[in-house]
């Protein structure tokens, strides 16, 4: 037998023996064919078989079991000693950016508890492994052999829903899911004494940045990927209200449905949760247009909501008890990527029943800049509104000033929002 029979008869073995897959005719003469791992291109005119390195879903494969699986587990579901995360989670997937994971890998994390593999592996590997790490959620199991095609499919199905970096986009909530066991906090600054572009703040008080500021704080736990609770409460000058809050994700754009949907009821209580008692039920309606942008629909009604103005001091009774009206607004948002971590965000919240009751003359509006980097987000901007909580994110300077034109855009002040998940 000449050689060329020779290939050609184990080629057909190998094949009748279903131990190898032909992948692609690269030419008329060249077939490329993997077997145990490996693959060859078979040429037929030149007779050679060379072996051209190993398929990339077992590549990837092989590479997180050498270096990555005594952490991560050979499932990639984690392992509890180590506190590694579970990959196979799909909120945890929601949660990390692609860049987020070839950070990761590259750079490390925690102090090291996550090796830096820049330097030890190629880039070319550690792309490999990141989509690899992709490839762990919805099957549950790893991606690797035989499902070569699963993670391209996957982030193209990904890759066209929008990830808010935040649980608000300044003050309207974006309806965003957590990890279960995920706790974020919230820090939000509003610098409503001062408007930013006129009077005496330009130059003498930074832009209002360096006058008083309303700094309130919260709290928020995923009890699960789809229930969470949490906490608010801002400071003394707005009325002390402390907002208790329960929302849950009832419909996700990473399931295939067509929007995001979630419910959230809470309830406020000013001094401290001890009088002037307002409650709210918000539906957070949103949609991803690509990956680069969502747009932000939250139906509000809230009972017994409160005039906003300033109490006079820190004492129970500087906090005036002025009768609750039911209201209902519509915010309506927008959050549009830029750069791959930096959003344009903007929103307004016009207040459709009961608005003159409340003094609201002029719908709260805010836009402003958004940076995310992992498990964080910072957004600067400038707002007509002094509240946060949720009755009171709809009300506006001029209310709490009681200046008629403090809502006007020469009132526009700035304002911060800071969020962390810090487990
Ligand atoms: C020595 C143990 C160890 C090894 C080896 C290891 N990791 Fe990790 N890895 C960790 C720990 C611990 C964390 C969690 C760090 C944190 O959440 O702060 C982590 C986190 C990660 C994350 C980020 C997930 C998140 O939620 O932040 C990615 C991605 C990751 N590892 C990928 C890899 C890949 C790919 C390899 C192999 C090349 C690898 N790891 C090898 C311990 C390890």
């Amino acid at each position: 037998m000449n050689d060329y029979r020779k290939l050609i008869y184990s080629v057909l073995l190998l094949l009748t023996l279903g131990s190898a897959s032909i992948f692609a005719d690269t030419t008329d003469s060249t077939v490329i064919l993997e077997h145990n791992g490996k693959r060859y291109m078979v040429d037929t005119a030149a007779m050679t078989v060379q072996e051209i390195g190993p398929a990339k879903g077992e590549e990837a494969s092989a590479l997180f079991q050498k270096n990555c699986a005594e952490c991560h587990g050979a499932d990639g579901k984690g392992v509890a000693s180590v506190h590694t995360p579970d990959f196979t989670n799909p909120a945890l997937q929601r949660s990390l950016r692609t860049e987020d994971i070839l950070n990761a890998i590259r750079n490390g994390k925690d102090g090291g508890r996550m090796p830096a593999w820049s330097g030890k592996l190629t880039d070319a590997q550690i792309d490999t492994l990141s989509t690899y790490i992709r490839s762990f959620s919805k099957t549950g199991r790893a991606g690797g052999i035989g499902s070569s095609s699963r993670p391209a499919q996957e982030a193209n199905r990904t890759s066209n829903i929008y990830e808010p970096g935040d649980d608000v986009l300044f003050s309207l909530p974006t309806g965003r899911a957590v990890d279960e066991h995920g706790l974020y906090v919230n820090f939000m600054h509003r610098f409503p004494y001062d408007a930013a572009f006129t009077g005496p703040s330009r130059g003498g008080e930074l832009f209002g940045l360096d006058s008083f500021a309303l700094p309130s704080f919260g709290l928020r736990y995923g009890v699960t990927d789809k229930l969470s609770i949490s906490i608010l409460r801002s400071p003394s000058l707005i009325g002390r209200p402390i907002q208790l809050m329960a929302a849950y994700n009832i419909l996700d754009e990473h399931h295939e449905a067509p929007l995001n949907i979630a419910v959230r009821v809470s309830i406020e209580g000013q001094n401290n949760f001890r009088k002037n008692y307002t409650q709210n039920i918000e539906g957070v309606f949103s949609r991803s247009v690509t990956s680069k942008a969502q747009f932000y629909v939250v139906p509000t009604f809230s009972f017994d909501a409160r005039p906003l103005v300033q109490a006079s001091g820190f004492l129970s009774s500087d906090i005036p008890d002025l009768p609750g009206v039911n209201t209902f607004s519509i915010g309506v948002g927008a959050a549009y990527d830029i750069r791959p971590t930096v959003a344009l965000i903007g929103e307004v919240i016009p207040t459709l029943l009961n608005a003159s009751e409340l003094g609201i003359h002029r719908p709260a509006y805010s836009f402003g800049i958004q940076k995310k980097i992992f498990r964080h987000a910072f957004t600067f901007g400038l707002t007509t509104s002094p509240g946060v909580t949720v009755s009171e994110r709809a009300a506006t300077r001029a209310e709490f000033l009681g200046e008629p034109s403090a809502d006007t855009p020469w009132g526009l002040f700035f304002g911060f929002d800071l969020m962390r998940q810090i487990h």
